[in-house]
């Protein structure tokens, strides 16, 4: 039998209607936030993902030839494609522009529980802006969607002035070889790589950074730095509203093209795989052959917040089976389509069983069926048996579809 990719997954319907549940949460939120969805193709020119991160980022790519023999990438990662797509469609909409996705991206990594090769981002970008208030927005936003998921998490901010004031005086290449390994938490590769260099020191301010949870703290480390009142500004609004945080001057993030705060969000009970959320401010547009446009966002695993959220039961939908004779079909089909104008997930018959059988099965699914027979069709009633309860009554059809809106959802 043929399977499905490695690190891929198939949804069945009831895991779907959980993911479109939560997703819908999200994009609520969104909205409220004033963030409009975009969309951008499945792939995109190798070129666009590494312009910033250079050609060893294809290692983790889906990198194939076009049948022009164009060198393209099935995405990783949605943020370059959103600022390729600001430069090609809306330079010259007033700032900022405020846009979110839901979308998935591919990578080739070694999949394991909570990582895929092909997954789910819910995500947004803040183009144009680069203030205080700007960066606590993302921020907040950040918390206001994993909060509407349900998911229990901890969110972590750092900044990459911290690290950088200490390592100001490395070639940017070294530079990003630490931050490698801060951001895979390999403190003892870390150690020796910068022991090898004759280093160590530098390797203990590192870590004693690491261990920094204000930032008076941090700056007892790195001295005083240029963006200390920047960074003291928009964790004073966060504090004022009330956003729980930890300061975190360990955040390296994977991606290349941050500039300055960045922050992870992590869920309470997953394990290796645990980071939910990832983001921060950056700048990509420039090496794309425009301006440089200063920009914000984040995304979120949506496939790690389902993993963390497991099989808790959503909203269980009304269902109603429409149970009928042979000879009252059309009024029958008829009936059903009266209970799907009401908006209601309605299956009729199309197997021709008995109406014992047709019962028994609609029972599987359905709180509610319609009984039609003869006297049914002939005077435009139903039976509306409720099947949690065992009510049953014969009711106008009207009737009995406004019977079923008003009942509620399942308890
Ligand atoms: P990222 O940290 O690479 O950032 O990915 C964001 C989130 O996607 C991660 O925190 C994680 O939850 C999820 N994720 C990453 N790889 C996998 C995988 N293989 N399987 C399942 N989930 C995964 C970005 O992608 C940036 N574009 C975020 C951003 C937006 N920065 C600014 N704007």
């Amino acid at each position: 039998m043929i399977q499905k990719p490695r690190g891929t997954r198939d949804f069945l319907p009831d895991e779907m209607e959980q993911r479109r549940a939560v997703e819908k949460r999200m994009r609520d939120v969104a909205r409220c936030w004033g963030y409009r969805e975009v969309c951008t193709p499945e792939f995109e020119e190798l070129e666009l993902f590494t312009a910033r991160s250079g050609e060893g980022i294809i290692e983790e790519m889906y990198v194939f030839e076009d049948k022009g023999g164009r060198m393209m990438a099935l995405r990783p990662e949605i943020t370059a494609a959103v600022q390729r797509m600001y430069l090609n469609e809306a330079r010259v909409t007033p700032k900022p522009l405020r846009w979110c996705y839901f979308a998935d991206c591919f990578r080739y990594e070694r999949p394991q529980k909570g990582r895929y090769r092909q997954f789910w981002q819910f995500g947004v970008e803040l183009i144009g802006a680069d203030t205080p208030v700007a960066d606590a927005e993302v921020i907040m936003l950040a918390r206001d969607l994993l909060q509407s998921s349900g998911v229990s998490f901890s969110l972590h901010i750092g900044h990459l002035s911290f690290m950088k004031a200490l390592l100001s005086d490395m070639d940017v290449k070294e530079q990003r070889i630490l931050m490698r390994y801060l951001d895979k938490k390999d403190h003892e590769g870390l150690k020796s790589h910068l022991g090898r260099a004759g280093r160590a020191e530098l390797g203990s301010s590192l870590l004693a950074l690491l261990e920094c949870r204000t930032l008076d703290e941090v700056i007892g480390i790195t001295g005083k730095i240029p963006e200390y009142e920047r960074i003291e500004e928009t964790l004073g609004l966060l504090d004022d509203m009330d956003i729980r945080y930890s300061l975190d001057p360990g955040i390296a993030r994977g991606l290349d093209y941050y500039t300055g705060m960045v922050f992870e969000a992590f869920a309470d009970n997953l394990g290796a795989e645990n980071q939910i959320l990832g983001g921060g401010a950056y700048r990509l547009a420039h090496l794309f052959g425009g301006d440089e446009v200063p920009s914000s966002g984040f995304a979120i695993g949506f496939d790690r917040v389902m993993v963390s959220l497991g099989d808790s039961e959503g909203e269980t939908e009304r269902v109603v089976g429409i149970v009928y004779t042979p000879d009252t079909r059309t009024y029958a089909l008829r009936a059903a389509r009266a209970f799907r104008e009401a908006g209601l997930r309605t299956e009729t018959d199309i197997m021709g069983r008995s109406i014992g059988a047709q019962i028994a099965h609609a029972s599987k699914s359905a709180q509610f069926v319609a009984i039609i027979g003869r006297r049914e069709r002939e005077s435009g009633t139903v039976t509306l048996k409720n099947l949690d309860t065992g009510d049953q009554r014969e009711l106008d059809l009207s009737t009995a579809v406004r019977e079923v809106v008003t009942s509620g959802p399942r308890g």
